[in-house]
């Protein structure tokens, strides 16, 4: 008898070590019962939260984490430049919403190249010139017309008040702001808000009123509280002034436009995205539909095997981007063929499990900044199950520096996103052609891939990051981390990423994050290997199996916060 206790007594030892174990080892993000925000700011998520709990819906509570994060984030949120929505109901209806800003009534295809047709430096990236019509506002009145349920009014009230009472920068928010100093007085010589200072520190305290006159604006007469009047005259202005071509009949013909969603599935799951002018959706479910016929489940997370097909997919990936991909408005965009399995099958049969492929030889440039994260990224689910994923830049850190001084806000530099001369790379290294040339009131093409993935019939999760050219890949690690690697919320968007781009033709990794023997092993393949501080910003919400919700942002590279209740 006693042996058999002392044997009952051991299993129930063993049992419980092994529950601690799995317990210790798992690694989750903010639980919540009713309803997450996971977003850049803690004040934005904290914004999101707040409206959810007063019976606002996910599409109420983006709207005014859009506004929150134009204030308390200023580097990447924005009133002065665009975005894209996706949406899934709670009953499952699927939409997304583009408000990608446009080119000006006055842009052309030279417009960034001298007399001898070379690209001007700088020209699509810094000052008045740079900017694309903003898509924001009307982005967030639109959503808000065909999803809202709270009046819009109250949506602005928190952005508002946080305007008038101000925001205390953290130590990283102080130290962007500092490295911007000279270009921010450069293009702004009359002087703003941030060049008040010289150098700003951890725990300043910013009030922004400009910025909170603009918004009572846009809470009174919505949309033309922007795109006309004293709004739009105080940017048409600033463009007068400063070389711009923007102007008021630019301003007052932007419209934010409803887009069928791109659906397409993946193992058990189906994947919403964002089709064009994104590439991010198109090139996403590329490479789930390559990873489903061509992985090995065997294979471990960043295994020598994972990462070398991951990087052949991207690299055939991206050369499809660059060569198809622009405004279908404009573009004829072969989207259903280049979807198609057995095109892709075709398209990846050349990929070898031994060795590298060479990416065609273009001179490609050197890629700026791949490491910046000028983009954001925020995810919410409401108690009743409605889903927001929305991915808003201004391009740039600050977009163009150009700050409208009246307004109190900056404007973009999405032009750069257009291929300003075939070949030549954007500041994200991706090169395009004759499909993304600029021509009038285009949109310019981008890889914000914000995206909402079911299981079977219900939603599962809510993701996207920014990171320019690195989105689509983060966001394609972070969707397999959760589905083939058996990862938490949290683990997925924590774990070590790695992105590749055909061209320029290398792999780069997060530095200090990798194994060595991997590394070496891809470079034996003939991968070239180049490491970076970080990739990939992500912000995202699992549902998990009895229904509650695990957001999770990216803590160990961000400020950002996931909050719930
Ligand atoms: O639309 C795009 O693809 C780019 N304008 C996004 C820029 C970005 O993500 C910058 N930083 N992380």
């Amino acid at each position: 008898m006693r042996v058999i206790t002392n044997i009952l007594f051991s299993l129930l030892i063993f049992l419980v070590a092994c529950k601690q174990e799995v317990t210790k080892d798992v690694e989750r993000g903010t639980i919540a019962m009713n309803g997450a925000v996971s977003s850049a700011h803690p004040l934005a998520s904290q914004i999101g939260v707040d409206i959810l709990r007063k019976g606002g819906n996910a599409y109420d509570a983006g709207v005014a984490v859009q506004f929150a994060l134009a204030v308390a984030y200023p580097r990447a949120g924005n009133i002065g430049g665009g975005g894209f929505a996706v949406i899934r109901t709670s009953e499952g209806e699927v939409n997304t919403l583009d408000f990608r800003e446009k080119a000006p009534l006055a842009a052309h295809e030279k417009m960034y190249l001298d007399e001898k047709d070379q690209p001007i430096k700088n020209l699509s990236v810094k000052g008045h010139l740079a900017v694309g019509v903003p898509g924001s506002v009307a982005g967030m009145v639109t959503l808000h017309e065909k999803y809202g349920r709270l009046p819009f009014k109250v949506l602005l009230k928190p952005a508002i008040e946080l305007a008038e009472n101000g925001v205390v920068l953290t130590d990283a928010e102080a130290k962007t702001i500092n490295r911007y100093h000279d270009l921010f007085r450069e293009v702004n010589p009359q002087g703003f808000v941030f060049t008040t200072k010289d150098v700003w520190e951890q725990g300043d305290h910013v009030t922004y009123p400009a910025l909170a006159k603009t918004l009572k604006l846009i809470q009174e007469n919505g949309r033309d509280g922007f795109y006309k009047g004293k709004t739009a005259e105080g940017i048409v202005g600033e463009m007068k002034q400063g070389g711009g071509i923007i102007t008021l009949e630019d301003l007052e013909k932007y419209e934010a436009v409803w887009r069928k969603p791109l659906k397409s599935s993946f193992r058990v799951y189906n994947i919403i995205s964002m089709g064009p002018p994104s590439s991010g959706g198109v090139a996403l479910l590329q490479l789930l539909e390559g990873w489903e016929q061509l992985s090995n489940p065997k294979w471990k997370h960043n295994s020598t095997e994972s990462i070398h097909l991951m990087t052949e997919l991207e690299r055939r990936v991206y050369a499809d981007r660059a060569t198809f991909m622009g405004d279908a408005d404009f573009v004829d965009i072969p989207i259903t063929h280049l979807l198609d399995s057995s095109y892709l099958e075709n398209r990846f049969a050349s990929i070898s499990n031994e060795k590298a492929t060479d990416s065609q030889i273009i001179k490609a440039g050197e890629v700026e900044r791949i490491e910046s994260y000028e983009t954001t990224h925020f995810s919410i689910v409401d108690k009743e199950g409605n889903a927001l994923s929305i991915t808003t830049t201004l391009n740039g850190n600050f977009g163009s520096k150009v700050f409208v001084k009246e307004g109190g806000f900056f404007l973009n530099n999405e032009m750069d996103d257009f291929s300003i001369k075939p070949g030549v790379p954007n500041q994200f290294g991706l090169v395009g052609g004759k499909a993304n040339a600029i021509s009038p009131e285009k949109r310019m093409l981008s890889s914000m891939t914000p995206t909402i993935v079911e299981k079977g019939d219900d939603l599962f999760m809510v993701v996207g990051t920014p990171g320019g050219s690195t989105i689509i890949t983060s966001v394609f690690q972070t969707i397999l981390n959760v589905t083939d690697f058996g990862m938490t919320m949290q683990e997925a968007v924590n774990a070590p990423k790695l992105h590749s781009q055909w061209l320029p033709d290398k792999i780069v990794y997060e530095k200090g994050k990798m194994k060595r023997v991997v590394l070496d092993e891809l470079k034996a393949m003939g991968h070239v290997l180049d490491s970076t501080t970080q990739i990939g910003r992500m912000d995202c919400i699992l549902r998990l199996e009895d229904g509650s919700l695990e957001g999770a942002s990216d803590r160990t590279r961000s400020d950002g916060v996931a909050l719930g209740y």
